[in-house]
């Protein structure tokens, strides 16, 4: 069987490239940790991909702001149907198409049973928390690919009841794998529920999510900020008020849209590589998102934080942010008694009710982050153009069954 995939050709470059079908073991490749190479995954399944989308966080890594090793097979948003099971799997049937949450996790580690699958203890030998086709995830192999292989599947794979009903709906199921649960995460960490005032940081494809999640919870009013005026336009598409923070602090802007420069939740889905507000939009400073959100964000709140912040960035302004240490006014955060939610979210404790929110129509994830599917052929132009900005989430298709 033929594989093709993509990969990370250097800082800026994607390719789509010749890999091998997967096998229920992992191989040496490129970012494999060298304790998982020749790991038996008896208990996997390998997915026929059907839909899987590009990630602000795999930008991080084509933009060269990580370590991560050139021919790195990308993608860990995955959506697929279940063609090959391992000899050790016991649930999970050829037939089934199934949405695989972005975090690798072994069912068995205390934290997994604690339900913290983000930072599953057994599946990387570099430290809590693994993904597909991620910069010191372990070397699970990514999923931007025709087909993928799953591992601890019984544990992993949510099903989708209906294939038909599925394939209808496919734009917003994909959206399970990641960006929703990212979102919904981010709101519940922000403390969000009936009658919030909410800013979000952020009008990529997280934030976009994280303000719907926001509206699902009840929120009473949903502010997003960004600089890029057509995501802003995007978050105003479906009821968002919105700040342009190019025009200066999202404090004044709050004040005109609530009468207060506050709100009750504060919502990080900018991460480490934030520009600087108003006259400093031009330039990256990485503490901003989080010192304002401190700013703005009532006494006795709480920051939910799904932006990615990370411990090695090569292209950092500084060299303490190289190392990771930013500049945070944490000071600020302590005589406010804030609680700051971080790290990946543990996708498995939200994408069972979030499935049924879309397929009962009570969420439109789809619509609200522009799903844009496209092939996996046309992987290069898809990152180009959300790297550029585009209001857009890409879904690529690497098999062409999503309707047009
Ligand atoms: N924690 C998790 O589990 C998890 C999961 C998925 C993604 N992420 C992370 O979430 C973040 C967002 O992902 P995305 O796909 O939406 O990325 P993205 O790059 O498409 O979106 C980020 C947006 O932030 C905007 N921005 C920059 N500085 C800003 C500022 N000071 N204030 C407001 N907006 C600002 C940018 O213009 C951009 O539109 C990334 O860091 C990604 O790695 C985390
Ligand atoms: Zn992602
Ligand atoms: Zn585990």
């Amino acid at each position: 069987m033929s594989n093709r995939a993509v990969s990370y050709a250097g800082p800026g470059r994607v390719e789509v490239i010749d890999t091998p079908y997967p096998e229920f073991e992992l191989k040496d490749g490129p970012g494999v940790n060298p304790a998982n190479v020749g790991r038996k995954v008896h208990h996997g399944v390998i997915l026929r991909t059907i839909a899987t989308n590009i990630c602000g966080s795999d930008q991080h890594m084509v933009r060269g702001r990580t370590t991560a090793p050139e021919g790195l097979v990308l993608g860990h948003e995955i959506t697929g149907e279940v063609v090959e099971v391992g000899r050790d799997v016991e649930f999970v049937p050829v037939g089934d198409v199934v949405s695989v949450p972005f975090n690798i996790a072994c069912g068995r580690c205390r934290n997994c049973k604690e339900g913290q699958t983000g930072i599953c203890l057994n599946v990387n030998p570099d430290r809590p928390g693994s993904a597909y086709g991620y910069v010191d995830m372990g070397g699970w192999v990514g999923g931007q690919a025709e087909y993928v292989l799953v591992p601890y599947a019984d544990w992993n794979v949510l099903k989708f009841p209906d294939r038909d009903q599925a394939m209808e709906k496919i734009l917003d199921l994909t959206m399970l794998s990641d960006i929703l649960p990212t979102g919904f995460h981010g709101a519940v960490g922000a403390g969000v529920t009936v009658g919030s005032t909410v800013y979000v940081a952020g009008a990529g494809p997280v934030g976009l999510a994280a303000a719907t999640s926001a509206q699902l919870l009840g929120a009473a009013v949903v502010i997003v900020g960004d600089l890029n005026a057509d995501r802003l336009a995007q978050a105003a598409s479906f009821g968002c008020e919105t700040v342009d923070v190019s025009k200066g602090n999202p404090a004044d802007q709050i004040e005109q849209i609530l009468g207060v420069p506050e709100v009750d939740c504060g919502i990080d889905a900018v991460g480490f590589e934030a520009r600087g507000h108003g006259a400093d939009a031009a330039t990256e400073a990485p503490a901003t998102v989080l010192n304002s959100l401190m700013e703005i964000t009532r006494a006795g709140g709480s920051l939910g934080i799904p932006g990615l912040y990370v411990t090695g960035d090569p292209g950092a302004v500084d060299k303490a942010a190289q190392e990771g240490s930013l500049s945070m006014r944490f000071g600020l955060g302590f005589a406010k008694s804030h609680t700051f939610v971080t790290g990946q979210c543990p996708v498995m404790k939200y994408h069972r009710g979030l499935m049924q929110a879309i397929l009962h129509d009570k969420v439109s994830i789809a619509k609200n982050v522009n799903a844009t599917p496209i092939g996996l052929e046309d992987a290069p132009q898809g990152y180009a153009a959300f790297d550029e900005g585009a209001a857009q989430k890409f879904v690529l298709d690497p098999h062409g069954l999503i309707p047009r």
